[in-house]
């Protein structure tokens, strides 16, 4: 299977719009991966990562923490933000000033200039966890993008239309790629196939997702 079938452009073009509103910054994230991870390490210790429950009570393949203003969260009783950590009824760490920078950055070159995001999801991928088509419509705000920025082993991402069963692309995200989708894109479907086994220099076996969003 070649994972570029689907791209318009070459792949590893800097920057790749990919589909209206979404565009792929190929290798963003890497020139601020020494103050990323340090940063990351600080929420997880914080804020350590768990495997959520669905509204539906399944139990999701990664595991997720949270930091800034709001976390998502989701339980037998829905998907939702919160100011707190359930696990620790504490607020969220703050978000690091290394990721609020990188999150505007991306934004930025991707068209949305002044993204200030309040939210970022952290979810951990072992091999073989995934996660399942779908959209991110919990946000108040949709003007807002969504900036998705990938660490560790790579990643088949899935990228569909705004119905679910639209075709969807694959792309192949790898440490330090960035994502950014909005405007039209704002409410695509999309998804991780599961995590190819593979050991990554930095983080080993596995593969952290940052998402940041305007929540609130
Ligand atoms: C998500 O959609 O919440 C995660 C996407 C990813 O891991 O790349
Ligand atoms: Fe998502």
């Amino acid at each position: 299977m070649d994972l570029f079938d689907d791209l318009p452009l070459e792949p590893d073009a800097l920057r790749t719009e990919v589909a209206p509103g979404a565009v792929l910054l190929r290798g963003l994230a890497r020139s601020h991966e020494g103050a990323l991870l340090a940063a990351l390490q600080g929420v997880q210790a914080q804020a350590p990562a768990h495997h959520l429950q669905t509204p539906g009570g399944y139990t999701m393949s990664v595991q997720t923490t949270s930091c800034g203003q709001l976390g998502w969260v989701s339980d037998r009783h829905g998907y939702r933000y919160s100011a707190t950590n359930p696990s620790t009824r504490t607020p969220w760490p703050a978000l690091p000033d290394s990721f609020a920078t990188l999150a505007a950055e991306a934004a930025a070159q991707a068209g949305y200039p002044g993204f200030v995001p309040d939210a970022c999801l952290v979810n951990e991928y072992a091999p073989g966890a995934k996660m399942s088509l779908h959209q991110d419509k919990d946000e108040r705000d949709l003007r807002a993008p969504i900036v998705s920025v990938s660490l560790g082993l790579p990643c088949v991402f899935q990228f569909g239309g705004l119905q679910r069963n639209a075709p969807t692309q694959r792309l192949r995200l790898a440490h330090g790629d960035v994502l950014v989708w909005g405007g039209p894109t704002r409410l695509a479907f999309h998804g991780v196939l599961p995590l190819a086994d593979g050991h990554h220099p930095l983080l080993g076996r596995k593969r952290v997702n940052l998402t940041f969003r305007k929540a609130g």
